[in-house]
């Protein structure tokens, strides 16, 4: 385990490396950020977005939580994703879970969180709305993981209804919204191919925020 200490040996190691291949880098960095993709996922410290991703610094705008939760009255998701699309102008926005989700896990559980109930139930809802399906998971690990990508889909469907979303993908083509699931046993990134416009249209049925403005 890496030391308190370390850390900042590792950044100076880090500099030279960075320097040693481009001696621009840092100049380059601090111009400006233009990146595609704006990343959703969960705090959990084993799903290292930009590692997994195999993107360097400036290609990803990032917001993680725990349980990659998007919900509607959270001011931090709804202000990241209007920053990131209606100034960043991204491409890709990206709700990624994992496996192994220790916040999917505490939801599945009858215990008193405290604090963390509110955010939790959000997933107990995912669960009541696939609650079928779900109860005819047998196995609880399976269950467990199918819960996971159940809130990745459902999180993706969140971020669909933001007028951001709507207004910007009807005048421009994007952003694209995609769910994703990063398995830490294998090191696979599973994209769950999510249907975006079948999504959309579905979603417009109810949520429809960007009517009257082209
Ligand atoms: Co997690």
């Amino acid at each position: 385990m890496t030391t308190y200490e370390q850390i900042f040996e590792n950044n100076r190691r880090w500099i030279s490396e960075k320097k040693a291949s481009d001696h621009d880098f840092f100049d380059k960095l601090a111009k400006g950020q233009n990146p595609d993709f704006l990343y959703i996922g969960c705090s959990d410290s084993r799903v290292a977005t930009e590692e997994l991703m195999g993107v360097s610094p400036g290609e990803v705008f990032v917001h993680r939580n725990i349980a990659n939760l998007v919900c509607n009255n959270d001011l931090n998701v709804m202000s990241i994703i209007n920053f990131a699309i209606n100034q960043l102008q991204v491409k890709h926005v990206i709700v990624c879970g994992h496996y192994g989700c220790g916040g999917v896990k505490a939801a599945m559980q009858a215990r008193d969180l405290g604090i963390l109930n509110p955010w939790l139930r959000n997933i107990r809802d995912v669960y009541r709305l696939h609650r079928h399906e779900l109860n005819a998971v047998g196995d609880e690990e399976q269950r467990y993981k199918r819960l996971v990508e159940l809130n990745v889909e459902e999180q993706a469907l969140n971020v669909i209804k933001t007028a951001a979303v709507q207004k910007t993908y009807m005048s421009t083509g994007y952003p694209l919204v995609h769910g994703w699931v990063f398995d830490m046993k294998s090191g696979n990134l599973i994209d769950l191919k999510i249907d975006f416009q079948e999504k959309l249209k579905d979603i417009q049925e109810i949520y429809n925020l960007g009517a009257g403005e082209e």
